[in-house]
């Protein structure tokens, strides 16, 4: 068997005429920015989530951006981020002038709930990361954040579809940023991503960030940039958000197949709480001391899998900073991301499990 980690050439035919379709349709009407199609992905996540207001942009990273600058935050302000996150976290912050705080994170990769002890009095903001798709313990986050009057931005670029105590992930924080890269949950066929907030004046700022500062064409009252969805884009994910209840819940059989195949292999962690709502099961991280090996094994058995991520922020030369991180370097060290995807089969996910099963010498 040959297994990717994830091939996104797998979209079933039937969905592939109905994307095509909807290309054909807007080249077609020739609009390619703005339009119906961005309007209707406002409407139906606004839906989805129950979020109050959902601006759309050219991706996640400047989701992240475009939330600290409608914060005010800049230079001299300090924003705390956890050490493990896929880099735009950390890389956002940066760009708009301000210095992250980098914090540990528990034994799955979340901010570790002490957080506050980093606090100073230039701190201006937080932010959870909701990493893998499991998302941090929001009311306890919220509560301290606003005892210390801090903003909270929730990155919930893995966590699309969460939901906790009844409320979706990227709904939680005074703004919360998507990401429709393609290997989401939900996934655009291109760049895109998005900004939440149940605040009226934050939104209006965001989308006026978000598009040369322009309430109307032509009058500029705010010094902004260029980061639209494209039409193209919002189109794609109209068609494809139809699709993402299923993808869901064949993630959630396929995790459950591991958790279930795998929890006797006790020199493997599995990720805590794939199975519950606030999580989407966006990615299976399973963490081993063997880590290196096992991804070799598994790749002469034609199975392929993902380190996310391999280091950690402060460990990197733009972003270096002291502080143990013992947790999050543990995650860098340990964690392989098994393939977990809609487009599996059961026969692949018991083939992955065998061969797991086989590496640490448990034959049944
Ligand atoms: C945790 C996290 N934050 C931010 C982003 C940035 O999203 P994008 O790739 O759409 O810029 C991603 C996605 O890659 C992510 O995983």
């Amino acid at each position: 068997m040959n297994i990717s980690f994830l091939d996104l050439s797998q979209i079933n035919a039937e969905l592939k005429d109905r994307l095509r379709q909807k290309f054909s349709e807007l080249l077609d009407k020739g609009i390619f920015s703005g339009g119906k199609e961005v309007e209707q992905l406002e409407s139906m996540i606004c839906s989805l989530l129950h979020s109050s207001h959902a601006i759309p942009c050219a991706n996640g990273t400047d989701a992240l951006e475009l939330a600290l600058r409608a914060l005010n935050i800049g230079p001299g302000d300090e924003v705390i981020v956890p050490a493990m996150t896929w880099v735009s976290t950390a890389e956002a912050v940066v760009f708009v002038g301000a210095k992250p705080i980098f914090w540990e994170t528990d034994g799955q990769g979340l901010l570790r709930s002490d957080w506050e002890k980093a606090v100073t009095e230039k701190t201006k903001c937080v932010i959870p990361v909701h990493l893998y798709g499991k998302m941090v313990n929001m009311s306890a986050l919220v509560k301290k954040a606003k005892a210390h009057q801090l903003f909270v931005i929730e990155d919930a670029a893995q966590s699309f579809g969460a939901v906790q105590e009844g409320k979706a992930a990227g709904t939680w924080g005074d703004i919360g940023c998507l990401s429709f890269y393609p290997t989401k949950n939900l996934g655009a066929l291109g760049e895109a991503g998005m900004c939440l907030t149940q605040d009226e004046t934050l939104a209006k700022k965001i989308r006026l960030l978000s598009n040369h500062g322009q309430p109307i064409r032509d009058q500029h009252e705010l010094i902004g940039r260029n980061s639209r969805i494209d039409s193209l884009q919002a189109g794609f994910l109209n068609v494809l958000i139809e699709e993402f209840e299923s993808g869901q819940k064949i993630r959630k059989v396929f995790a459950k197949r591991y958790v279930e195949k795998l929890s006797g292999v006790s020199e493997l962690v599995l990720p805590e709480g794939i199975l519950e709502e606030d999580h989407n099961a966006h990615l299976f991280v399973v963490q081993t001391e063997k880590r290196d090996q096992l991804q070799v094994f598994l790749a002469k058995n034609g199975i392929g899998t993902a380190i996310h991520y391999p280091r950690i922020i402060p460990d990197m030369r733009p972003y270096r900073a002291d502080g143990d991180f013992v947790a999050a370097r543990k995650l860098a060290n340990e964690g392989l991301s098994l393939p977990l995807n809609p487009y599996l089969k059961a026969e692949e996910v018991d083939w992955i499990v065998d061969k797991v099963e086989e590496f640490f010498g448990l034959m049944f």
